[in-house]
C-alpha cells in the first residue's frame, strides 16, 4: 500500500475527490464503492459541488454498497444505504437502478459485482478497532461478502451516529476482505488524531486478522490517503 499524506482534512478530502473525478472521467461507467461514517463527509461535499458546477457526470457510474445493518425494516432511518443516498447519491442524481445494495442477499451481491465487471474504485474508512466496512477483527483476509455479528467496539463507535448503543443493530452485511482486494483501485481514507493509534498498528507489525485493515498492506493497487493528524 502506497501512502499520501495531507496537511489538513480539507486537502485530504479534495485529493480523494480528485481521484474519484479522474476515475469517472477515464471510465464514465465505473463501478464505485463509498464508505459511510464521518470521515468521507468532506469528500461527499466536494463531489456534490463538482456535480453542481457541471464538472462531473455520474450518470453512467454504478454504485455498490459497502456495508449495511441487517434486520432493518424498509425505510429505517439507520440504514447505511439510506445515509449514503442522502449525503451523496441523491445529490449526484444517481438512478436507483445504479445502486446495488444487500436487499437480495450476499450471494446476489457477489454476482452483481461480477456482472458489473468488478469494482473499479473502492474508498474505505478505518474503524477505531481496525475494521474495514463490517469486516471485524478476526475476519479472514480471504473472506467474501457475508452477514456478520458486530463487535462491541463497533457498536460503541456506531453509537455516535444514532444516539446510543441500544440504537445500533447487532448484525450487518459487508463486502468481504477478498472481495474488496479484487477492486482495481482502493483508497483507505483516514483522518484525525483519534485514528493515529489504530493507523500506526495497521501500518506496522506482522500481518494479522486481528486488524482487518492490515489486509490492504500487500495490495499494490491500495493507497492510504491520510491527514497529518492521523499519521501521529
Ligand atoms: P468514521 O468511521 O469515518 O466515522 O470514523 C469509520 C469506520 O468505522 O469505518
Amino acid at each position: 500500500m502506497r501512502r499520501r499524506v495531507f496537511e489538513s482534512y480539507e486537502l485530504l478530502s479534495a485529493a480523494v475527490a480528485q481521484e474519484v473525478l479522474a476515475q469517472i472521467k477515464h471510465k464514465p461507467d465505473s463501478v464505485l464503492v463509498f464508505p459511510t461514517g464521518n470521515t468521507p463527509l468532506g469528500l461527499f461535499k466536494q463531489l456534490v459541488q463538482a456535480k453542481r458546477l457541471h464538472s462531473a457526470d455520474f450518470t453512467y457510474a454504478q454504485f455498490v454498497i459497502l456495508d449495511e445493518y441487517a434486520d432493518l425494516a424498509p425505510g429505517d432511518p439507520r440504514s447505511l444505504t439510506g445515509w449514503l443516498k442522502r449525503e451523496l447519491l441523491e445529490p449526484l442524481n444517481v438512478s436507483l437502478s445504479h445502486i446495488h445494495g444487500f436487499e437480495e442477499g450476499v450471494t446476489k451481491m457477489e454476482s452483481a459485482i461480477s456482472r458489473l465487471g468488478g469494482i473499479d474504485l473502492a474508498i474505505l474508512g478505518l474503524g477505531p478497532n481496525g475494521h474495514l466496512a463490517f469486516n471485524e477483527p478476526g475476519s479472514a483476509f480471504d473472506s467474501r461478502t457475508r452477514r456478520v455479528e458486530l463487535t462491541p467496539e463497533s457498536i460503541t463507535s456506531n453509537a455516535v451516529y444514532w444516539g446510543g448503543e441500544d440504537r445500533v443493530p447487532r448484525h450487518g452485511f459487508t463486502l468481504g476482505l477478498e472481495t474488496l482486494a479484487e477492486a482495481r483501485s482502493l483508497i483507505l481514507m483516514v483522518s484525525g488524531a483519534g485514528k493515529a493509534g489504530i493507523l500506526e498498528q495497521t501500518l506496522n507489525g506482522p500481518a494479522s486478522p486481528a486488524i482487518p485493515a492490515k489486509s490492504l498492506r500487500i495490495l499494490t493497487q491500495a493507497v492510504l490517503f491520510a491527514d497529518q493528524a492521523a499519521m501521529g
